[in-house]
């Protein structure tokens, strides 16, 4: 987690690291903080909370000509969001910034307290500054003692070092942990845990590698692979269309990306579908050859959006299809067979339990497919095959048009894997693609329903929690709602099998147990009816959602008329949304910047 900028140049060093940072905050917004390197003095500034109050710090503070800046958003790990806590963190002539975990921290810092060094944090991140001081006075080289630096450490990072030995330098490192630096005709370079902060200032940009490291000044970039190998920067062509969102008249970013999913879906469809069969040009057919299961392996909301695909890949693709949590997976000693097609799912690409996942599967000799929202991300960059959702830059921390493309994209690949090994008939297919293209409309937002959950809402304020539930492929949508709701509301909330509730849950039903009922017309009805009846009959307090009258229940959603389940599925989804992020705000939460999380985990 966490994100880190870095810059070297001539211009105005403190406005370019706050606005990298602002680009970054959706990282981590616990604590912020820079360090500015000029005319051979540090300035140093942190600040707890969000961002504005680093800028509020710095209001006074001018940088002009020549200088060398690090700067940091943070996601707590070791030690609690305080300004000390905050990064840079400080030895005596050096600052440094880190992203990830350093696994050994504690063997070193002993070490290094018993040499009697003082550490002002709780962090694990000081050790790299300390210990890279300590090699300083024995190798008197900063990039040798960078470099034995690295070599101690254990655990995954992106760090950036910059010190007064020498002062138009920043040393940099990547392992496990994303770290790109941008340069531009003006020999500025600039460094960032991903694209966006870089956008308007450089034309091409080098992605690291894991193992990556080296150092930066003006005219020369000199890179190490982790053989010690020296080796070119790679540019790529870095996108000029800053898509840096805006509200666009919207309260939040979340209530604005729920209102985009329509047009976010219509591209996801794009060119990926004709009236008789789905075309992913992206996919090379060998890539199913010999394949007899799929393994969908993900985190958070995009694990409700691979188990939505497990309940479509088993149905029309009659694949075997198995789904695992990314955290799960890693430690389980898994059976991994070559028959096997290793799936990944994830929005920003760069979450490090199922990153980690995919090398193993990759390791391990399987074909890996990602299914991924940010192009020349981590987990893109590693995968065999990768089909691009095209939801544009979420910021909302709570996903939401993510998933809307991720279900797209599976039910098209659903279709598409089907027509491969000819488990669904021609008809079937096209039929089912019809169906696909109006799934734009579905998800558009009605002005009165949005009203009509805005009223509603304020119902749903207290209670001793809610059971979001649903049979089929509307129970990872009921996990999904329930996800949305504790993500944004901070209120205790399940998804659950109807059909399971009855076997213990239903001991909690009493009128402050609200139930979020999902009863498609076109699966199971009758059978989601019962369980629901079941509930209601114990007076938990039922709001259900339907296209189909229901009067067990205390509240009613409808949705709009749908000729298919799937259809009613994204209908739901807009539903449960909406109405998360509007108990949220009558809550008065920071509904884009919820508590204790952050939009991208890049720890373990
Ligand atoms: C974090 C976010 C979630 C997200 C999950 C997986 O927990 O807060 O919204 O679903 O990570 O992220 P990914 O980028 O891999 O989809």
């Amino acid at each position: 987690m966490c994100g880190i900028v870095g810059y070297i140049g001539k211009k105005n060093t403190k406005e370019i690291l706050l606005s990298g940072l602002k680009e970054l905050e959706y990282r981590g917004y616990d604590s912020a903080g820079i360090a500015i390197l000029q005319n051979g003095v540090f300035s140093n500034f942190k600040a707890v909370g969000k961002l504005v109050n680093l800028e509020e710090k710095t209001k006074e503070f001018k940088t002009n000509d020549f200088a060398v800046g690090i700067g940091h958003t943070r996601w707590a790990t070791h030690g609690k969001p305080t300004e000390l806590n905050a990064h840079p963190h400080l030895g005596e002539h050096s600052y440094v910034v880190h992203n990830g975990i350093i696994e050994n921290y504690a063997e070193l810092k002993k070490e290094l307290q018993a040499g009697g060094v003082t550490f002002l944090s709780q962090t694990d991140t000081e050790v790299i500054v300390h210990q890279f001081e300590k090699n300083m006075k024995v190798l008197k080289n900063s990039f040798e003692a960078f470099k034995k630096t690295l070599k101690e450490l254990h655990g995954a990072y992106a760090i950036l070092l910059v010190t007064k030995e020498q002062s138009d330098t920043i040393f940099f490192a990547k392992h496990g942990s994303p770290m790109i630096i941008g340069i531009n005709e003006q020999n500025e370079n600039y460094f960032a845990s991903s694209d966006t902060p870089l956008i308007g200032h450089c034309k091409s940009v080098n992605y690291f590698e894991d193992g990556d490291y080296g150092y930066a000044k003006p005219n020369e970039i000199v890179i190490f692979d982790k053989t010690d190998t020296k080796k070119e920067a790679k540019l790529t062509p870095l996108s000029q269309n800053r898509l840096s969102a805006q509200k666009d008249g919207f309260r939040f970013f979340m209530e604005k990306e729920i209102y985009e999913q329509s047009s976010v879906i219509s591209d996801t469809l794009m060119g990926r579908i004709n009236d008789k069969e789905v075309i992913f040009e992206e996919l090379s057919p060998t890539l199913f050859a010999g394949i007899n299961e799929i393994k969908l392996c993900a985190c958070g909301t995009s694990y409700h959006a691979a188990m939505s695909a497990s309940y479509l890949f088993e149905r029309y693709a009659k694949i075997k299809t198995s789904l695992e949590i990314a955290s799960e997976f890693r430690y389980r000693d898994p059976i991994m067979t070559k028959d096997t097609l290793f799936v990944v799912i994830s929005q920003s690409g760069e979450t490090a339990d199922t990153l980690e996942t995919l090398k193993m599967a990759k390791a391990a000799g399987l074909k890996t497919l990602a299914i991924c929202n940010v192009d020349n991300s981590s987990i893109v960059r590693l995968s065999d095959a990768t089909i691009l959702t095209r939801a544009g830059i979420e910021k909302g921390v709570a996903s939401t048009k993510a998933f809307a493309t991720q279900v797209s994209v599976f039910w098209m690949l659903s279709l598409y894997i089907a027509r491969l090994k000819n488990s669904m008939s021609e008809d079937a297919i096209a039929a089912q693609i019809s169906l696909l293209r109006e799934v734009p409309a579905h998800v558009k937002v009605n002005d009165a329903m949005h009203e009509r959950i805005k009223r509603l809402s304020k119902r749903y304020l207290h209670g001793h929690g809610f059971f979001f539930i649903g049979r089929d492929v509307f129970y990872p949508l009921a996990l999904e709602g329930a996800l949305k709701l504790k993500e944004i509301s901070y209120l205790h909330a399940e998804g659950y099998p109807s059909g399971e509730m009855k076997h213990g849950p239903i001991a909690l039903a009493d009128p402050e147990l609200f139930t979020i009922a999902l009863l498609p017309k076109y699966l199971h009805y009758e059978k989601a009816k019962s369980n629901v009846e079941e509930l209601s009959a114990r007076d938990s307090t039922i709001c259900a959602i339907s296209q189909l009258e229901f009067d067990k229940a205390d509240d009613f959603i409808q949705i709009n008329e749908c000729s298919h389940y799937m259809l009613e599925f994204f209908e739901m989804m807009v539903v449960l949304q909406l109405l998360a992020l509007e108990i949220s705000i009558r809550l008065g939460n920071d509904v884009d910047m919820p508590r204790n999380l952050a939009k991208s985990v890049t720890v373990e």
